[in-house]
């Protein structure tokens, strides 16, 4: 790749930092695509809010958050004896853990930083024990940048010239520490000079596609153009659409892969048209202890979402609602999984691999 298309990747908007002064910064993203904001986070409670009213939203995204956020929690705790230290990491963990559940890489982050807490000497200092757990969540924001580089080198070889691409919800570079996952193959094949256009379906009910990634893109100067959720299959029957990829939020041992809320209707409507849906995604996704999609737990969110938009009320304030943020793809509609490691193609079984 030239210096050029370096250079646009580069400029690709982040959802987070850490700086050298150990203070860790999330870009709210409640507030796309009219402001782009950075807030400071300063405590373990902010951290888990942040996560669970998804300022900071996205399975790598939050992996990387949490890894973050157990730092910052510890931060002003190292004058503690190491027994009290470790104590206070493993309760922070688990209480992060519990701010969203069906994303398995913030569990898969947190445990890693559980992992070294575990295996610190006992003669060692609680501040060396920090500024181990410090080193491991910046390795773990790094090595996904790399890792959402190789996802889109991989994943830009399915795109064709003058291809429609079309994807769900934001799995792009705002929902993890690098350039995305599903968004990584269209910014690699478009900064080389390919053109193609992207669709992106709004994503109700917290328009995810229609804030983030439609802001994304646009910035980018992808050729884009936004679908109600309702249009994929009539988009599809139009032609228009030559390849889906969207994001996972866990992938079961069997290929069963959870990501947004009508991800499984997009995938049912691509079989239909015979149109390729491919899932992309890093390692740290696929759970292996999911058999399959039955044993991933769907998040169920608050009737507010639906009742209400941005304060607006649309529905009557006690009408019943059914909420999940996820569902569950069955493994048989998917054409692969576009990964750090290449492209994987069924029969799934990860444990393998
Ligand atoms: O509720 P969200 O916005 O966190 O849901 C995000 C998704 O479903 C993404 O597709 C998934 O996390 C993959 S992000 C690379």
């Amino acid at each position: 790749m030239d210096a050029n298309a370096e250079k646009l990747l580069d400029a690709i908007p982040k959802a987070l930092y850490f700086d050298d002064k150990d203070r860790f910064f999330i870009l709210d993203q409640t507030k796309l695509p009219t402001q782009s904001i950075f807030e400071e986070q300063k405590s373990l409670e902010q951290v888990y809010e942040s996560i669970y009213f998804l300022k900071v939203r996205g399975a790598p995204a939050i992996g990387i958050a949490g890894a973050y956020g157990l730092v910052i929690s510890l931060k002003d705790s190292t004058h503690l004896s190491l027994d009290e230290f470790l104590k206070l990491t493993y309760k922070n963990a688990e209480y992060l853990n519990s701010s969203r559940p069906t994303a398995v890489n913030l569990s898969w982050a947190l445990k890693k930083l559980s992992l070294v807490a575990t295996n610190f000497p006992k003669d060692g200092t609680s501040k060396e024990l920090y500024n181990l757990l410090k080193t491991e969540a910046i390795a773990i924001h790094n090595s996904d940048i790399a890792t959402c580089r190789a996802i889109g080198e991989y994943g830009s070889k399915l795109i064709g010239k003058g291809d429609g691409v079309l994807t769900l919800c934001n799995a792009g570079a705002l929902a993890t520490g690098g350039i995305g996952t599903a968004l990584a193959p269209m910014y690699v094949a478009w900064s080389s000079g390919l053109r193609f256009s992207a669709y992106s379906s709004e994503t109700r009910p917290l328009l995810q596609g229609a804030r983030i990634t439609c802001w994304e893109l646009n910035k980018f100067g992808i050729d884009t153009t936004m679908i109600a959720d309702s249009v994929s299959s009539y988009l599809m029957s139009l032609g228009r659409v030559n390849l889906i990829i969207v994001g996972a939020d866990r992938v079961a041992n069997n290929g069963d892969a959870a990501n947004k809320i009508g991800t499984s209707s997009l995938a049912i409507n691509a079989a239909h048209y015979g149109v390729p849906f491919y899932i992309a995604c890093p390692y740290s996704t696929i759970d292996t202890a999911s058999k399959s999609g039955d044993d991933i737990v769907v998040e169920e969110r608050g009737s507010e979402e639906l009742i209400y938009i941005k304060g607006q009320q649309i529905a009557p304030k006690d009408i019943k609602v059914f909420n999940p943020a996820f569902d569950v793809t069955d493994h048989s509609m998917i054409a692969g999984f576009i990964t750090e490691k290449g492209i994987i193609r069924p029969p799934y079984d990860f444990s393998r691999s």
